[in-house]
């Protein structure tokens, strides 16, 4: 499938809420994109070449001053899976990383996202820590994809 994917602006809220299914609100999303922390966060969007949506993801800014960026919230259409949108959307995310000079990508997800786990592990994240669920944070598994980069290449 050709795929046109895109850093997410705030007229492109309501289609993140769409692919959420509500999930996220529009004001938590406009407050992402455009409120104070707005430097900390970017969306990414897949659309087909008529616009259409697929999927989205997220990534986290929040240690990019230590060359590490997070991936999260990714998420393809149910009905537009196994067509490489998810793969598209992760390989979006390490172009951008390796464009930034980042040395890392991580991220967190549980045992029972299995084609997630699939698609991380098939584009060479490993799992580095198990942790305990807890009531707050049901994520238990961090993988990583780490690249080497000298940190005076960082565009950040
Ligand atoms: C995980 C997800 C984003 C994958 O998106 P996708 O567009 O279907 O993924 P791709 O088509 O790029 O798949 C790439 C590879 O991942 C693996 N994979 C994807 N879905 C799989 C499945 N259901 N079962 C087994 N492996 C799977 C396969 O190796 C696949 O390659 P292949 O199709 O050549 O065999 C999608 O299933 C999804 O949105 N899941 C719900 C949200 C979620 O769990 N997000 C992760 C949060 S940590």
């Amino acid at each position: 499938m050709k795929l046109d994917i895109d850093f997410a602006l705030k007229k492109d809220i309501d289609d993140l809420v769409d692919i959420y299914g509500g999930s996220k609100t529009y004001q938590s999303l406009e407050l992402t994109l455009c409120g104070p922390d707005k430097r900390l966060w970017r969306y990414l969007i897949a659309r087909d070449y008529d616009g259409k949506l697929l999927g989205s993801c997220s990534i986290n800014l929040r240690f990019a001053n230590l060359g590490a960026i997070g991936l999260e919230n990714l998420l393809v259409k149910e009905e537009f899976r196994r067509n490489g949108i998810g793969t598209g959307l992760v390989e979006a995310v390490e172009k951008f990383a390796k464009e930034a000079g980042a040395y890392r990508i991580w991220l967190w997800s549980t045992e029972d996202r299995k084609p997630a786990l699939a698609l991380y592990e098939k584009r060479g994240f490993c799992l580095e820590k198990r942790r305990e669920k807890t009531e707050d944070n049901p994520n238990t598994l961090l993988y990583g994809m780490n690249f080497p980069c000298p940190s005076s290449e960082r565009a950040y």
